[in-house]
């Protein structure tokens, strides 16, 4: 865990979206980091120093006149005491303090006086935004190395307008600060890595598809294992329920054939990791309108044909990656259809699972389940790795990817 045992120090601006530093700060706090917090004056007009102290199990900082504070902690041991200080919401007068180094209050004096790399949240109006002023002191603050976090697009709170603007969700955020704390080697940087997740719909009609049981899980945590090792990951994900990996460039697709494009185009890699369940089969010409259910006329035949072998295509591709791993889920003879797949589809590595019932991982099954019981197939044989949680099995797959490629 990054976070554990890092010291936050959280500067609150007065922006509404000061609210969700409240997420924030328990986000961090139950990542195992501790969180002592700076609010300016107007962060307090929206958030109370009371909700935000009660959360941060900390006292809160505000004045910089305080003689207790002063004499107790000091601004100076504020600003040094911390791994990494953050700034959220940073409002365009706080973007415009720190980009001409002004000091007249606790949370312009503590980031002048810091010494440890600064990550900012900014949160404003769309035009406050997109104003030359704060598009000048962001250029500044790049150029000082201080970091940012969004803003993204969307809704504004408070007055119904939408646009650039909007703060970083309190989970993004959290994983920009896990990536600047982070100081694990990066084996795979410079190395473009494309991964396939999730399952596929295909179409029966506009309203009904073929699809799978796959979440997505394992080929989520795969990615985002990837990035933490450096990789510039390109995701294509089909249809899931779960958030975005940290870190990595993702492609939401539906179909077989979508997937497959999506794949094409992200095209040259240095390794392709093809986790997503995608059909085999979909249904010959999709209805262009809802099939009826009409009396006495019985079920409709729906005639099936085969989709496009993602995995195989790449593996033959003229511009195949260096490294092809596929994921073979089966229910019998794990082991002989994964050397099989090695061979037929053109990949150097299967992770071959037994999505069986009886497969003994847990009751709820691999397939959307948080367990997985793995073995690595390749030309020098098969391994099996102990059943281990679907993180534990990406990592342990994004380290053997770095070996791999950086043996070639
Ligand atoms: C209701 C309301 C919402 C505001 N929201 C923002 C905001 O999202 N971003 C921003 O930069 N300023 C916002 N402001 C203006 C700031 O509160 C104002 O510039 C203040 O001086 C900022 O002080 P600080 O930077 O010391 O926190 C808002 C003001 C009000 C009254």
């Amino acid at each position: 865990m990054i976070l554990s045992g890092k010291r936050i120090l959280l500067i609150i601006g007065g922006g509404i979206a000061a609210y969700k530093c409240l997420d924030l700060i328990r986000r961090l706090r139950e990542r195992g980091a501790s969180v002592r917090c700076v609010m300016t004056a107007a962060a307090q007009e929206f958030v109370t120093p009371l909700a935000v102290g009660a959360l941060s199990a900390d006292d809160v900082f505000s004045d910089l006149f305080d003689r207790q504070d002063e004499h107790d902690v000091g601004h100076i041991r504020l600003s040094r005491e911390a791994d990494l200080v953050v700034v959220a919401p940073a409002t365009a007068d706080l973007m415009a303090k720190m980009a001409n180094g002004l000091a007249n209050d606790l949370a312009s004096t503590t980031l002048m006086a810091t010494d440890k790399k600064v990550l900012i949240a900014p949160a404003m109006n769309p035009r406050m935004w997109s104003h030359p002023a704060t598009r000048r002191n962001r250029a500044t603050l790049e150029q000082d190395g201080v970091a940012f976090v969004g803003p993204g697009r969307g809704e504004m709170a408070e007055s119904g307008e939408a646009g650039d603007g909007r703060m970083a969700e309190p989970l993004e955020i959290v994983a920009a600060i896990e990536a600047l704390l982070d100081e694990a080697p990066k084996p795979l940087a410079g190395r473009k890595i494309v991964v396939t997740s999730g399952p596929t719909h295909e179409p029966i009609d506009p309203v009904r598809y073929i699809a799978n049981r796959s979440s997505g899980k394992q080929g989520h945590a795969i990615a985002g294992a990837l990035a933490r090792l450096g990789a510039e990951v390109h995701l294509v994900s089909g249809p899931v329920t779960i958030a975005d990996p940290a870190g990595v460039n993702v492609v939401h697709v539906e179909s077989a054939r979508q997937m497959k494009a999506a794949v094409e185009a992200a095209l040259p890699a240095d390794a392709g990791v093809f986790v997503a369940a995608v059909a085999d089969w979909r249904t010959e010409g999709e209805a262009g309108e809802k099939i009826k259910k009409e009396v006495g006329k019985g079920p409709p035949a729906l005639q099936m044909v085969e989709n496009p072998d993602i995995l195989a295509t790449i593996g033959h591709h003229a511009n195949r990656p260096k490294l092809v791993v596929g994921f073979a889920a089966e229910t019998q003879n794990v082991l002989e259809n994964a050397r099989a797949k090695l061979k037929k589809k053109g990949a150097d590595l299967i992770v071959a699972n037994d999505v069986s019932h009886d497969s003994g991982v847990n009751a709820s099954g691999v397939m959307g389940g948080d367990r997985n019981l793995v073995r690595i197939v390749s030309a020098d044989g098969a391994e099996e790795w102990p059943e281990m949680s679907k993180n534990e099995v990406a990592t342990r797959l994004a380290a053997l990817i770095a070996e791999k490629l950086g043996g070639q």
